[in-house]
């Protein structure tokens, strides 16, 4: 048995890729980690004032009454208990109805070119595992959702990043990209509608990354994971611009556009190749969905109102949220997509606190204003609203809003 003063053998022998011997040990507090901190002392510091948390991205409800049911009925059945393996066609099958009314995605081979997945959190850090060698290159764009890169740094592969900023309307530069690392480019990530940005990709961006794809022999993978959450247009997939079947697929989600997070439901749709290894990986680490889930998804899917709902639910929020920034001084526009609201920060307050950092700024408004956002600083200063926060109703999500406004109002920002 080990002392209290001496180590166990065990943090000898932990892998390079979390850290080796030095595992844990890692004093450096994290931002998630140090919103977290923020909130319960700003809590403490102002007993039974409301802390306004707009930094969560995640629905704020439960997924729609027929979807509960389902999952019910479905999971009383025997025949839906065993190992879902790589999934039940039935629910690919809704999947290519899902990609048809919803994006206008036609032909999509619902044998060969969907596969479901537990989440695209897990698809996303399945597909390194098919495609990276040591030294091979993954492109991501940041500020962004960081699961394909780190599962390619696991895997010793390298993680180039594509910076998103507003004078390029918040997509990457491709074209910027040096000889020696297209060379070594396996893997390109993009998340359209954006998270955090709130951009939506056009079909010109769109043709731009199959060529690109094309000509450098690389793999695309688009994130939607809130594809089915846009305020402006249609929803759009990747899927449906020329080529991108033979460059790459796309992950979509029922997280966040059908208030299904805790569900752990997804699918990989597009290149037969891609989704073909994805399917290999993922039968050897997990399997499968329970069926039950699956089935209520076919539920969710088959139902266009849903995401139209909860859709027009965060337009609303949205449109109050930019009024009551930019009455503050902020200059805010409601997003192309996604639940989120991506705004410079201030530089600091008149005559009070400078802000070095959207960080500065997010441990402020926790501190002072008891309203949580993230800050994202891989891009310039910025930090994301989610209008994911709870409320019950119109006249409750006023009220917050209203709330927002009325503490805000107080500070003359300077940006
Ligand atoms: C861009 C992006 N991709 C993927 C995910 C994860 O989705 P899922 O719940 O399907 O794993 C998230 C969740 O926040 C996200 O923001």
């Amino acid at each position: 048995m080990t002392t209290a003063t001496e180590e166990s053998y065990l943090q000898s022998i932990f892998a390079e890729r979390i850290g080796g011997a030095r595992f844990g040990k890692d004093t450096t507090i994290y931002k998630f980690e140090k919103i977290k901190r923020a909130k319960r002392a700003a809590m403490a510091a102002n007993p039974g004032v409301e802390l306004i948390d707009m930094g969560v991205g995640e629905p704020d409800e439960m997924a729609y009454p027929a979807v509960v049911t389902s999952l019910t009925m479905e999971a009383a059945k025997p025949e839906n208990r065993g190992y879902a393996d790589n999934g039940i066609q039935e629910f690919k099958d809704a999947a290519a109805r899902y990609m048809d009314r919803m994006f206008g995605v036609k032909g999509l081979d619902p044998v060969t070119e969907i596969n479901h997945a537990i989440g695209a959190k897990p698809a996303l850090a399945m597909m390194p595992l098919a495609f990276i060698n040591p030294g091979d290159i993954l492109a991501q764009t940041v500020p962004g959702y960081p699961v394909c890169a780190t599962h390619t740094r696991y895997v010793g592969g390298e993680v180039l990043n594509l910076p998103l900023t507003d004078k390029n309307g918040f997509m990457p530069d491709l074209a910027s990209i040096p000889e020696e690392k297209r060379s070594r480019m396996k893997m390109l990530y993009i998340n359209y509608p954006n998270n955090p940005t709130g951009a939506q990709a056009t079909p010109q961006f769109y043709d731009r990354v199959v060529r690109f794809a094309m000509d450098n022999k690389v793999v695309v993978i688009q994130d939607a994971a809130y594809a089915g959450l846009v305020n402006s247009g249609k929803p759009y997939s990747f899927l449906s611009v020329d080529g991108a079947k033979d460059v790459g697929v796309e992950i979509h989600s029922l997280s966040k556009s059908h208030n299904m997070t805790g569900w752990r439901l997804a699918f990989v749709a597009g290149s037969r190749l891609v989704v073909n290894a994805f399917a290999t990986i993922k039968d050897n680490c997990d399997s499968g969905q329970f069926i039950a889930v699956q089935k209520a998804g076919i539920t969710a899917m088959d139902d266009l109102n849903i995401p139209k709902w909860i859709n027009e639910k965060y337009g609303r929020r949205l449109k109050l949220l930019v009024e009551a920034l930019n009455s503050a001084g902020f200059s805010a526009k409601i997003p192309a997509g996604t639940f989120y609201l991506y705004v410079k920060a201030p530089k600091g307050v008149e005559g009070g606190a400078q802000f070095a950092s959207g960080e500065d700024f997010s441990q402020w408004m926790i501190k002072e204003k008891l309203i949580s956002c993230v800050p994202w600083d891989d891009a310039g200063a910025f930090v994301r609203f989610s209008v994911t926060f709870s409320a019950k109703g119109t006249d409750d999500e006023k009220r917050v809003m209203g709330e927002i406004g009325r503490r805000l109002g107080s500070a003359k920002f300077v940006f």
